[in-house]
């Protein structure tokens, strides 16, 4: 059972061992086995899901951070960014134009900025909650208390993402400032399972100091939370940070573990992430060839896109302009692909 090819066919059988040979087989791996893979991947999608890619709408809410982790370009250090928040009625209106544009789910994302305090953002959770009741509203706002979380989830908030970044404390803490912690960032996940979110965790491939074997502790982490969605996309350096001159994250080596994640679980709803479509120019419709299922077009104001850079040369695209999404769709359409109305919640099928 060590020919990598013959491995991807028993997923259910994966343990350590197998997914170390699989990531660890020549070229680490070679393009015949990511093709297989990829194959395996994306017929089990559409066994799943069908031709939909389900859409989100993404608002960036604030690129202020308390937080300094070293690979973010929004980290609290980086003097160069030109800070901005958005209001609440700025917030709506994007939520206004998404609905109008055929999305079913917002997702609100911001760096850990402490104006956003549940005083503010119950009310602003809840009054979106109320002007789109057929809307799933994702929050994705770091690491908060298990209160605040309940809150938010009373409010009206039905799914959240926090990636674990990396399954290793060690490699986790060469990542993050001293006092941020893997074991925090894993009560924050299980926390908001417990409150009855639909969580998304992942993690960056070829962040620095990042092993192998780290990755194969990634998909372990995975197959035992079990999260509904899950973020995978390459490393891309950033300017201002302490990881400025490290090397992009392997686009190949993405797209093979968003087929392995797919393949460990195959009803996750998997982003086909923007840091993909940044990394190549047509990494997003990759993508989803080896398995992903869900685009997160930007909703936000063209001048927040633009200070909203986690790292260089983000996608710039701007759904809210009817002709990216236009664009978007013609780019499904030419892989046999189509985008599915409706909220597309964890469990749906297609
Ligand atoms: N390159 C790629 N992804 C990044 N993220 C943050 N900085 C970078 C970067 N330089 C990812 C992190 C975070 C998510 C919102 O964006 O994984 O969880």
């Amino acid at each position: 059972m060590d020919n990598p090819q013959r491995l991807l066919e028993s997923p259910g059988q994966w343990d350590r061992k197998a997914l170390a040979t699989l990531l660890h087989s020549p070229d680490s791996p070679e393009k015949a086995t990511r093709a297989h893979a990829a194959a395996l991947a994306r017929e089990r999608t559409l066994a799943e899901f069908g031709k939909g890619v389900y859409i989100r709408g993404l608002v960036e809410v604030s690129n202020f951070c308390q937080n300094d982790c070293l690979y973010c370009g929004i980290r609290r250090s980086n003097q160069s960014v030109s800070r901005y928040r958005l209001t609440d009625e700025a917030i709506l209106d994007c939520c206004q134009d998404g609905y109008r544009l055929g999305f079913r789910t917002f997702v609100l994302q911001g760096g850990e900025d402490p104006v956003l305090t549940d005083d503010r953002l119950v009310p602003l959770v809840a009054s979106i909650r109320q002007a789109f009741p057929d809307c799933a509203i994702t929050l994705s706002l770091g690491e908060r208390s298990r209160d605040s979380y309940h809150r938010l989830r009373q409010a009206g908030a039905d799914r959240y993402l926090l990636r674990h970044e990396t399954a290793d404390p060690d490699h986790y803490a060469r990542l993050h400032p001293p006092g941020m912690t893997l074991a925090s960032r894993l009560d924050c996940l299980q926390w908001l399972r417990e409150e009855g979110y639909q969580v998304g965790c992942g993690f960056m491939v070829g962040s620095p100091g990042q092993t192998v074997d780290n990755l194969v502790d990634d998909l372990l982490l995975i197959r035992e939370f079990q999260p509904e969605m899950v973020g995978i996309g390459p490393f891309i350096p950033a300017r201002g940070t302490p990881f400025a001159d490290h090397p992009a994250g392997d686009v190949g080596l993405t797209l093979f573990l968003l087929s392995l994640v797919r393949l460990i679980l195959p009803k996750v709803l998997l982003p086909a992430t923007t840091a993909l479509g940044t990394a190549l120019p047509d990494g997003r419709e990759q993508g989803i060839l080896a398995g992903a299922n869900v685009v997160m077009p930007n909703l936000s104001p063209p001048d927040a896109r633009d200070k909203y850079m986690l790292y260089d040369n983000k996608l710039r695209s701007h759904a809210e302009a009817a002709e990216n999404l236009d664009d978007l769709r013609h780019r499904l359409e030419s892989i046999g692909r189509t985008i599915s109305v409706g909220r597309g919640d964890f469990g749906d099928s297609g």
